[in-house]
């Protein structure tokens, strides 16, 4: 089964850390894109729409559309102002609509290089002049409480800052990055639940019983019934 309809009913509780974790995100998009009142704004790979809904709140007058190729992710998203659009991404690129700012988050991961070379193409034909892009993506090296293998397959996967801005360059846009962190502390136990419930999805590469053993490396290797850690992101900013 496909791993967001898997997750989409519990996505909410897994990725809202908390109210400030959201706030302190969207403040970094609104303020690295900008988003100004009046302007048509895109997320792609915009999930359950948790921060676009939020930078709905913060900027009046937007035109806003989510973007998304799961059903069942965008259907947990209720905020009538949205416009929810089920298509693959770069499928959506290739259309002809124009819009001030785009942005993503966790997201580009999903599409390898040749994908994303038709994506960042077809977004900057649709940008308006002086609109912009921004990309918040993991670092491959993560500081999660995950067990070893499963940051090694992510690191493995995940593609680097430096190849996203040269493809970024290659298809027209001035490219910049910036990067955002802030602090989540939750208890070791919704932390092993997430783990088991695949959270992210380099766990679906994993067997049930490896899953289990490396939740049992999780629980031996940090006794404290607390977690705390930093979530990282690079913020690219590409702007045409
Ligand atoms: C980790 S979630 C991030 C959701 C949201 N951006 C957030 O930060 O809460 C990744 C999202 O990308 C979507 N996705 C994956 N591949 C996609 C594609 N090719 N086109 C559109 N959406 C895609 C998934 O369905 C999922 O909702």
């Amino acid at each position: 089964m496909d791993h967001y309809l898997k997750l989409a009913a519990r996505y909410d509780e897994y990725y809202r850390y908390s109210d400030r974790y959201i706030a302190y995100f969207t403040d970094k998009i609104i303020k690295a894109l900008p988003v100004r009142p009046g302007e048509s704004v895109v997320e792609l790979g915009a999930g359950t729409c948790i921060f676009a809904q939020e930078i709905l709140k913060r900027v009046p007058y937007l035109d806003m559309v989510c973007v998304d190729n799961s059903a069942a992710m965008l259907r947990s998203a209720e905020h009538t102002a949205i416009k929810r659009v089920c298509r693959d991404a770069v499928c959506f690129a290739a259309e002809d609509t124009r819009y001030h700012r785009v942005y993503m988050k966790e997201f580009i991961h999903h599409l390898d290089t040749a994908a994303r070379e038709e994506l960042f193409k077809g977004l900057y034909r649709q940008l308006y002049p002086g609109g912009s892009l921004l990309i918040l993506m993991e670092p491959r090296r993560l500081n999660y409480p995950l067990f070893d293998e499963a940051l090694r397959r992510f690191e493995q996967g995940q593609p680097s800052r430096t190849a996203i801005m040269a493809q970024l360059e290659h298809a027209g846009f001035t490219v910049s990055f910036d990067v955002f962190a802030y602090p989540i502390n939750l208890s070791r136990q919704k932390y092993t639940e997430m783990v088991r419930n695949r959270y992210m999805s380099v766990l679906e590469t994993f067997t049930a019983d490896e899953l289990e053993a490396g939740i049992q490396s999780i629980t031996e290797g940090q006794p404290e019934t607390e977690l705390e850690y930093l979530e990282s992101f690079y913020g690219i900013v590409g702007k045409k």
